[in-house]
């Protein structure tokens, strides 16, 4: 069967026809809201490098999260900008860090709130690295690389310290191979066997996260200019990969996360959809701060129409069988679902 038998825009005549038979539908149950906590009192100042976006004190915290929960979203994901940095990101695992305060306070005004905490060093050594560094010295200086087991350890000590903290949800972002295994065991091992892990499973080197590092406050030291840690890319992934992303995928599962994460998203829609296509647990994709900044610069220039854009976006996500939407837009998406 052909024209003029078939005619494909008789379902795309009005927009009540395009709802009924549309096959992708946005959510608010979808969506996750990324949260930035830093070091302060009465704080919420706007981040410069991310239009729309905010610091938090721990003592502000509670009021955004209080209208994220009122708007219907299920989950925040909380990082930490600390008050000092060291060498080995101490003020991760602090009992009293900002990451651990800002939870207890989240979780006293909105106990249904599910909080995520991003599991990470990078916002917390002073070197910039997601984690800590094995150094070589004279000669042989070129050859420092992030130590993957300590990290690991360390990483555990996080996780930890969050879920003491009440986190529901940790999410490892730093790329370290076994840090899910190390997680799932401290987890264990401390009786917390009903707490979450999503791992940020197939993590790419990505210019993408560009503002991000702004707001973070987490880039690598420029010192190291001109060696391998100049950059992420001993432990995020080479974005020319694929296959590679399910291997990663696979043994996060194993080592026991509950959900899996794509990061970036729009630049890696055929991840998703492999992921999808493969694995049959909750599988979340991150629309970064790069992403999420082109739309906001393209509309604030007046290029594009930054609601039609974003909800685009996210749709193109979602199509591509993204479970979740970890999303700056995600306040911004609710009010306009609500109102369709
Ligand atoms: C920490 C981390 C990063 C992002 C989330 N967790 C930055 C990085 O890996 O350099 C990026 C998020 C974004 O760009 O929105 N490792």
């Amino acid at each position: 069967m052909s024209f003029p038998k078939i005619r494909m825009r008789r379902l795309r005549s009005s927009e009540s026809m395009r709802r009924l038979v549309r096959e992708t539908t946005l959510s608010v149950d979808d969506l996750v809201y990324p949260l930035f906590v830093r070091e302060g009192k009465n704080l919420k100042k706007s981040i410069y490098s991310m239009a729309g976006c905010f610091h938090f004190s721990p003592d502000t915290i509670a009021a955004e999260a209080i209208e994220v929960a009122e708007l219907g979203i299920p989950a925040v994901l909380l990082f930490g900008l600390p008050g000092k940095k060291d060498d080995i990101g101490s003020q991760a695992w602090a009992e009293d860090g900002v990451v651990q305060r800002a939870i207890g306070e989240i979780k006293k005004a909105v106990p249904q709130l599910l909080v995520i905490t991003d599991i990470c060093l990078c916002e917390y050594t002073s070197h910039g690295h997601c984690g800590v560094i094995k150094k070589s010295t004279g000669a042989q200086e070129h050859k420092n690389i992030v130590d993957n087991d300590v990290t690991c350890e360390l990483l555990a000590k996080v996780a930890l310290s969050h879920v003491q903290a009440g986190a529901d949800i940790v999410a490892p972002s730093d790329m370290m191979d076994g840090r899910v295994r190390y997680i799932r065991e401290a987890l264990e091992e401390n009786s917390f066997h009903d707490v979450v892990i999503m791992s940020y499973a197939a993590k790419y080197a990505s210019a993408f996260y560009g503002p991000f590092r702004g707001a973070a406050e987490s880039a690598p030291s420029p010192a190291f200019a001109g060696t391998s840690l100049t950059d992420r890319k001993t432990y995020q992934m080479d974005p020319a990969n694929a296959d590679q992303a399910m291997a990663e995928i696979a043994l996060d599962i194993e080592e026991g996360a509950d959900i899996v994460m794509v990061k970036p998203a729009l630049a890696y829609l055929d991840i998703i959809y492999r992921a999808r296509q493969r694995f049959d647990c909750p599988i979340a994709a991150y629309n970064v701060s790069g992403e999420y900044m082109m739309v906001k610069n393209s509309a604030s220039a007046d290029l594009l129409d930054e609601k039609a854009a974003m909800l685009e976006i996210l749709t193109a996500i979602k199509r591509a069988g993204a479970d979740i939407i970890i999303t700056y837009f995600a306040k911004d998406a609710v009010k306009l679902l609500s109102c369709i």
